[in-house]
């Protein structure tokens, strides 16, 4: 049977207990770690590529990706209480569904954090390019060294994105020698986007430029584009479901929580709340204030956004200025309404901010391999530890080439994609766990329950399905080639290779080493 091998709740639950990390997070902490996670190139660079999918639809497509994010988020919630280990949705598949599946699970999760990484790293270089190069030094960066030369189905026309490149393997470096991002250095960057994004809301929202017709048509390619198709508002929820990614981690915290029963929903869904309010509104002043119709192509279809033919379309004097076309959106509609000097502050704050998303995202990732490779699933070379720095600087390396890689040559919408299919499937797995154990384990404690979770769960899985579906189709494409090599690399190496195939059950927690992972041998 190739179904059959599923870790042992309890092995992994005693791990948990051993670490029994204080409980001191509150709701606050929570809330400020969830928004130091998810606020970053989403809504800082993706409201163009989103508005050339939906046009001032947008607002509803923030509503959509925001509300299937939420229900997610209450199954994270329940499941991270229960199963508080390292490792999120590859782990609780372990324990639920079985080792092909959490395989599987683990190898999207790759898609999620280092692929998001690297559009994170494409966002920044909009923002390094655009306000420090171009407005404070006066550089111009030519394309082709500021955009990669590839999209799937087509050409971007650049040759390589430098910056973008730079900062992933800087990151990168930043990694292996051990920095991580302390709180304080969180609630600061925090308070730098919250206060950049309030500052961009009240001005448009206030601007003489500010004009409700600017909102017609609300929906110029439709509320469906059709699936694949990638357009229209929930092919613009697709997209910009990439601005609330990140909120997950706020759930590996609920072991660290107190009164975790109130303060992780709390956490959880304030956060997400929060984001999507100041999302719908800076989406309302960005296109109240410049306008955000979408540059139609043939059939009256927009262009596809990152594409060759939207970037000469952009050229054009007449959209030359167009929301669509900016690299550093909410920057550029500043300075288009005449805060030139406030559109470069958040130019900076972007520059300032976007690299601790990038840290977040790539340090995720290298958790995930990590885990994974203590579970045998993958060679154990990668697990191997920094005997100065205590990092795991292999895995850690082999990440940040591939980040900078898939930085240096495609586009962020298509990057964003493509890391939005694999969540959407991680997400989703979560939704079937939680429910799965509802089944088979009843009785175990559970810190946080999913209020009516048969509405909740399965909420979670149409709404995850229903997002995918309306991605471009070729970034949906690249999930079934993915879990394809996945399944070679499964049945080719990992199954023969596996702890739990070999009677051992495993779990480590920590990257630190032998010290803090909890080898635990069962008979089995
Ligand atoms: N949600 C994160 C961002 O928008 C990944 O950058």
């Amino acid at each position: 049977m190739i179904f059959d091998r599923v870790k042992p709740l309890d092995a992994i639950l005693a791990a948990a207990q051993r670490k029994s990390l204080h409980r001191s997070l509150g709701a606050l902490q929570l809330m400020l770690f969830g928004i130091g996670c998810i606020i970053g190139t989403g809504i800082f660079v993706l409201t163009a590529a989103g508005a050339q999918k939906a046009g001032p639809g947008l607002m509803l497509a923030f509503v959509i990706a925001g509300a299937v994010c939420v229900v997610a988020a209450l199954c994270y919630a329940e499941i991270a209480s229960m199963i508080p280990v390292a490792g999120s949705a590859y782990t609780y598949s372990y324990a639920t569904v079985g080792e092909l599946v959490a395989w599987t699970v683990g190898w999207a999760l790759i898609l999620e954090y280092a692929i998001a990484a690297s559009a994170v790293s494409v966002g920044w270089s909009g923002y390094f390019s655009g306000t420090i190069l171009n407005e404070f030094l006066g550089i111009e960066l030519p394309r082709w060294l500021s955009a990669g030369p590839l999209v799937l189905g087509g050409e971007a026309g650049g040759l390589i994105n430098l910056p973008a490149m730079v900062i992933a393997l800087l990151i990168t470096w930043l990694l292996m020698i051990g920095t991580s991002e302390s709180a304080k250095v969180n609630a600061f960057l925090v308070a730098i986007k919250v206060t950049a994004l309030t500052a961009f809301i009240g001005l448009t929202l206030t601007s003489a430029y500010f004009d409700p017709d600017k909102f017609n048509p609300f929906l110029p390619a439709g509320l469906f584009g059709g699936f694949g198709s990638g357009v229209g508002a929930v092919g613009a929820a697709a997209t910009i479901f990439f601005a609330y990614v990140g909120f997950d981690a706020v759930s590996t915290a609920a072991e660290e929580t107190k009164n975790p029963q109130r303060n992780v929903p709390i956490g959880l869904v304030g956060s997400l709340i929060f984001c999507t309010v100041f999302y719908i509104l800076v989406a309302a002043g960005a296109i109240g204030t410049i306008g955000g119709q979408p540059i139609m192509g043939p059939g009256n279809i927009p262009f596809p956004a990152g594409s060759e033919e939207l970037a000469r379309q952009c050229a054009l004097p007449e959209h030359v200025e167009a929301l669509v076309c900016s690299n550093e959106a909410l920057a550029h509609v500043l300075r288009q309404i005449g805060f030139s000097g406030i559109g470069n502050v958040l130019g900076v704050a972007a520059f300032l901010a976007l690299p601790s998303v990038i840290l977040v995202l790539l340090f995720a990732q290298t958790r995930i391999f990590f885990v994974m490779s203590r579970d045998g699933l993958l060679p154990d070379g990668l697990s191997k530890v920094h005997p100065r720095w205590k990092t795991p600087y292999v895995v850690t390396a082999i990440t940040g080439v591939i980040v900078a890689i898939g930085a240096a040559f495609f586009p962020v919408g298509q990057l964003a994609d493509i890391a939005n299919a694999g969540t959407l499937y991680a997400f989703l797995m979560v939704a079937v766990a939680v429910m799965v154990l509802r089944r088979t384990a009843p009785e175990r404690k559970r810190d946080f329950r999913t209020p009516i979770l048969w509405l909740v769960g399965p909420a979670t899985i149409f709404g995850c399905a229903s997002l995918f579906l309306n991605l471009p189709s070729a970034a949906m494409l690249v999930l079934p080639v993915w879990s394809l090599i996945g399944l070679l690399v499964y049945f080719g190496y990992s199954r023969s290779h596996s702890r739990l195939g070999q009677g051992i059950v495993e779990v480590a927690d920590d990257v630190l080493g032998e010290e803090t992972a909890v080898p635990i041998h069962s008979d089995r």
